[in-house]
């Protein structure tokens, strides 16, 4: 099968479409031919070597996210060949013509979503509403500062605080345009990375939001954090900006008393799937009733994914980029 392949080469790292081996069904797990996979920032970061997290040594083949159809089940998997599905890998390995998973980490495809969003809803909303809920303790009434609003996990944060009644829904992006998106998916009020600070204290009397959820990294977390209300609660996801958090001290958070959480829904949705399973309910029915979209923005080829990578690195995309499968791949 073609698969698009990470390699350390002399001069960098770079990615292309290969021919490897298909994978085989393990134990309880499912082989799923894609249809439609989610290419977000983190993986063009993986890819180029700018990711700050884990990633494994090249060659490995990239994306998290896919959408399609099983086609071969192991022993006591819960997906039959046939069943349509979508779902996310808790390492790299979804940029390929069939992808091999465990039955845990893939869901039946409600039927009203095409393949195309199917592949662009996990991560983005579950993430969201993992950190935004289940890890910053969001209720109804309480307010919310989302960075990065105009991307996949943003814009899903903002569409959920929004239907979560949300007394106040603050955003920041990274135009006018990406800040005009973040409003239109329900962001009260926006601002840019420099200004997010006097957006915050004007809007809430200078008491500060009692949730944030930071995904730039740098400095727009150190800012971030100064800007909690008493008990509010900072979630940390990742650093699109390639610079991991510096310079928080932390007797701010006794000082102040405010909590900084970091959450990763690879390692929960493989290690301990159970926590999100009322992120799981609540995601499907608010889906169902059209209250929220997953927002793909942007679809592109297998042999256009160059295309997707310049649009993200030039952050133009609201929402999604999706490779569409169905049109064949690179080869
Ligand atoms: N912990 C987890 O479980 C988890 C899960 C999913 C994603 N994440 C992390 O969350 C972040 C967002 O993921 P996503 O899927 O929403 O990504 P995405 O849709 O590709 O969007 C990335 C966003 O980052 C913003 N950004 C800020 N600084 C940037 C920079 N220097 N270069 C490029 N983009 C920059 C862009 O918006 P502007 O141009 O408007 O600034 C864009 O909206 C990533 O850091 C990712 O690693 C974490």
């Amino acid at each position: 099968m073609q698969a698009f392949v990470v390699r350390d080469h002399a001069g960098g790292r770079s990615a292309t479409w290969e021919e490897v081996a298909d994978p085989s069904p393990a134990p309880g797990g499912v082989v799923v031919q894609v249809r439609a996979a989610a290419l977000a920032w983190s993986d063009v970061l993986q890819m180029e070597g700018g990711y700050v997290g884990a990633v494994p040594d090249p060659p490995f083949v990239c994306g998290h996210e896919f959408a399609g159809e099983v086609v071969a089940a192991g022993e006591q998997a819960q997906h039959r060949p046939g069943d349509r599905v979508f779902g996310f890998l808790a390492g790299p390995g979804a940029f390929a013509e069939y992808v091999a998973a465990p039955s845990g980490l893939v869901r039946r495809t409600p039927d009203a979503l095409s393949d195309l969003d199917a592949a662009a809803f996990t991560t983005s909303f579950l993430t969201a509403d993992a950190a935004l809920v289940a890890v910053g303790g969001l209720t109804a009434g309480r307010s919310v500062l989302v960075h990065a609003a105009a991307g996949g996990v943003g814009r899903s944060a903002v569409q959920l605080a929004h239907v979560l009644d949300a007394g106040l829904v603050l955003a920041t992006a990274g135009s006018p345009a990406r800040r005009a998106a973040a409003e239109a998916a329900g962001a009260t009020a926006s601002a840019g990375y420099d200004d997010f600070a006097d957006l915050v204290r004007e809007r809430t009397g200078g008491r500060g939001v009692d949730v944030v959820l930071e995904s730039v990294g740098g400095d727009v977390f150190d800012r971030s954090a100064r800007l909690l209300a008493p008990f509010g609660r900072l979630v940390t996801i990742g650093a699109s900006s390639g610079t991991p958090p510096q310079r928080l001290k932390l007797p701010l958070l006794w000082q102040r008393s405010i909590s900084v959480c970091g959450v990763h829904i690879g390692r929960l949705l493989a290690e301990q799937p159970e926590l999100l399973e009322p992120s799981w309910n609540r995601l499907l029915c608010l889906l169902a009733a059209g209250r929220i979209t997953p927002g793909v923005g942007l679809v592109v080829t297998p042999a256009g994914i160059r295309h997707g990578i310049e649009a993200l690195r030039s952050r133009i995309v609201d929402g999604r980029v999706v490779i569409d499968f169905t049109v064949g791949t690179a080869s």
